[in-house]
């Protein structure tokens, strides 16, 4: 059977995730890239600003964004703009008979829950309505039959593969609270110029931002059906990428030696996520540059705690390969095209 080719637009591909983004779908065998488009900062050849995708053949130039341009030349684009900007031009290109995956946060949450969480004012909750949240493990189904996909925050994912296959399988009311410790690599703020984020202030050093007020907070509870109540802990680590988080759930004793089994049957048809066996921990090592999540359980039997640890890259998993697996999903492709690569260790 021959495949349909598809037209691919990605609208900020010189920022972190869009740049992954390019890199992904030119191994991509039915995907073409036939737009790239952003502010206006940065036009002309890609690899005239980054150079790593100076070699790559094929590529449209990159061009202040118009949505009328971008409608024109694409069957699917990526949106990955800030949060605030993104959404909305989302919307617009998916009016417009674009099929689209936004990698912000503008569509993940109900307006109040946004407005709370973002200080910002939502999208109509009748257009937020019509977005699909982009995690395949757990809503495949509905990715496949989406025009309007919302890809899941970085932060929020690692801690919805940790925890999810607890849902419905475990006594939510005697869990009580789960306390979810999150780090990530410095790439997850964007690459924008902050302060925070330069190596004089960065290098050395490790401390808790946004504590109790990280807007990924609503957006896992919201995953996790919202049976359990959560605690999220966010800080940055002094590398480029990576999401390391360690989850402690109070869950029934009598569970504690069935929870790798439930956690290996939950993934089993998941192509990305590896339940690792007993013993083994999750590194961020191994799953950069990939879309890969690795889990693994410990029950402490001293404390009766379930210690849950899992880890992405936030590029990959936790943004530009999600996204492309999700694209695949709603092109009735493989998950798994363009996607295949394991992870450069040092
Ligand atoms: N970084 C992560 O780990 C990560 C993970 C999950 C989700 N996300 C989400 O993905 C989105 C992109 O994140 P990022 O880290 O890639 O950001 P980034 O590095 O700051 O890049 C932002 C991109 O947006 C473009 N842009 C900004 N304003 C625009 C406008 N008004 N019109 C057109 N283009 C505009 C920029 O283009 P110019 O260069 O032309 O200015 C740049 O290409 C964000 O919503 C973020 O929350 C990021």
């Amino acid at each position: 059977m021959t495949q349909q080719r598809v037209r691919v637009g990605i609208v900020g591909p010189t920022g972190y995730a869009g740049m992954e983004l390019v890199r992904f779908i030119a191994q991509h065998p039915y995907m073409d890239v036939s737009y790239l488009a952003g502010s206006g900062a940065h036009t002309g050849p890609i690899g005239d600003v980054l150079p790593h995708l100076r070699r790559l053949s094929g590529l449209p130039t990159v061009s202040a964004f118009s949505p009328a341009a971008c409608a024109e030349s694409c069957d699917l684009a990526f949106v990955a703009l800030p949060s605030g900007e993104s959404g909305a031009i989302a919307v617009e290109l998916a009016t417009r008979g674009v099929r689209v995956i936004d990698l912000s946060g503008d569509l993940r949450l109900p307006g109040d829950v946004y407005r709370a969480w973002y200080q910002r004012e939502p999208l109509a909750n009748e257009v937020l309505a019509r977005a699909v949240y982009g995690l395949p493990e757990v809503n495949r189904t509905d990715i496949a039959a989406a025009s309007l996909v919302a890809n899941p925050g970085c932060y929020a994912t690692a801690a919805i593969l940790a925890l999810r296959p607890l849902v419905g399988w475990v006594d939510a009311q005697r869990v009580g609270p789960i306390a979810i410790d999150a780090k990530s690599g410095a790439t997850g703020a964007g690459r924008g110029a902050k302060q925070h984020l330069q190596l004089g202030e960065l290098a050395n050093d490790f401390y808790p931002y946004r504590v109790g007020a990280h807007q990924h907070t609503p957006e896992i509870e919201q995953a996790l059906d919202g049976v359990f109540r959560i605690l999220l802990t966010t800080q940055l680590l002094p590398i480029p990428r990576g999401i390391f988080v360690s989850a402690y759930v109070q869950i029934d004793p009598d569970l504690a030696p069935a929870v790798h089994a439930r956690y290996a049957s939950f993934y089993e048809s998941a192509p990305f996520v590896d339940v690792l066996p007993p013993g083994h921990v999750p590194h961020i090592k191994s799953v950069a540059g990939t879309n890969d999540c690795q889990i693994s359980i410990a029950w402490n039997e001293r404390t009766r705690i379930l210690q849950v640890f899992s880890a992405i890259d936030n590029l990959g998993k936790g943004a530009a390969g999600q996204a492309l697996q999700n694209a695949n999903l709603m092109c009735g492709f493989d998950e798994t095209m363009g996607l295949s690569g394991t992870a450069l260790w040092t």
